[in-house]
């Protein structure tokens, strides 16, 4: 048992992948990273992406994190399972490509998590993706669905998030129960190197959903689930009810919401 009271599995790799730029790879990456510490756990990061945003990030709001900037699926595939032996978690955030890079982080990761926008235009450019990550885990029926979609940049009672989880849902991968809401404190995180949690009270809607997150997908929630016939999974509905209990104020609402 962790301090914090999560039971959590220890030597994880936990990935974050999507084809795409700005979905929120590296804004959700960097804060499982921050949550998992959080629970007590120590903590490898590997940066995956040559941009190194999130190494740039980390060195400011966890300094002390090791962090690895392995770029190749060579070093992937190698080096971040070693990693994993030597800390309770590895997190692995990676650049926007359906590459050899993008399959070994699908390979390596015990659990996958694919940030979304809800936009079909977005949905529809990580199809591709999604049949990667279905090939290379074929063969891997025993585990627990390991594989998250997360809504991310959701207006909250947006329909577009509705169909968006409906057309998600096809991939066959569960649908993380807590969406993350379009909110600035995920900018202004990623602006001053601090974590959602450091920022006080503004923040705090923010804070308390990637916690709902991380507990559902990486921590007692996921492991409460996998007691259930389809552990994790939920339907567009579900969906729909959490983001609609969300209520960012003074935010705008973009056209695409509407
Ligand atoms: N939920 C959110 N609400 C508002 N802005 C967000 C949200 N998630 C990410 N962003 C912003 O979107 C941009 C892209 O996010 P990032 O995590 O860098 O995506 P990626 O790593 O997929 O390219 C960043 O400016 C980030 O601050
Ligand atoms: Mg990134």
């Amino acid at each position: 048992m962790s301090p914090r009271g999560e039971a959590l599995e220890i030597n994880v790799i936990v990935g974050v992948i999507n084809g795409k730029g700005g979905v929120g790879k590296t804004t959700l990456a960097v804060h499982a990273a921050g949550w998992l510490e959080a629970q007590g756990l120590r903590v490898a990061f590997v940066d995956a992406d040559r941009q190194g945003s999130a190494t740039h990030w980390l060195a400011g709001a966890r300094p002390q994190m090791i962090v690895k900037p392995y770029q190749t699926a060579a070093d992937i595939l190698d080096r971040a399972p070693r990693l994993a032996m030597m800390y309770d978690a590895v997190v692995i955030d990676s650049a926007a490509s359906v590459s050899a890079e993008s399959a070994a982080v699908a390979g390596v990761a015990d659990t996958l998590l694919l940030p979304l926008a809800p936009s079909m235009l977005d949905i529809q450019a990580s199809y591709q993706m999604a049949r990667l990550i279905h090939r290379v885990r074929i063969g891997r029926p025993a585990e627990k669905p390991r594989v998250f979609t997360v809504l991310n940049r959701v207006q909250p009672r947006s329909r577009v998030a509705h169909i968006a989880a409906a057309a998600i849902f096809k991939y066959g991968f569960a649908v993380a129960r807590t969406a993350l809401c379009h909110r600035m404190a995920y900018v202004e995180a990623a602006g001053k190197d601090r974590l959602v949690w450091e920022l006080g009270a503004a923040a705090k809607p923010a804070a308390r959903e990637l916690n709902d997150l991380f507990h559902g997908v990486l921590g007692n929630g996921s492991i409460e689930a996998s007691g259930g016939e389809t552990p994790g999974l939920h339907s567009p509905e579900s969906i729909l009810q959490s983001t609609a209990k969300a209520r960012p104020s003074g935010e705008q609402t973009s056209p695409i919401a509407q």
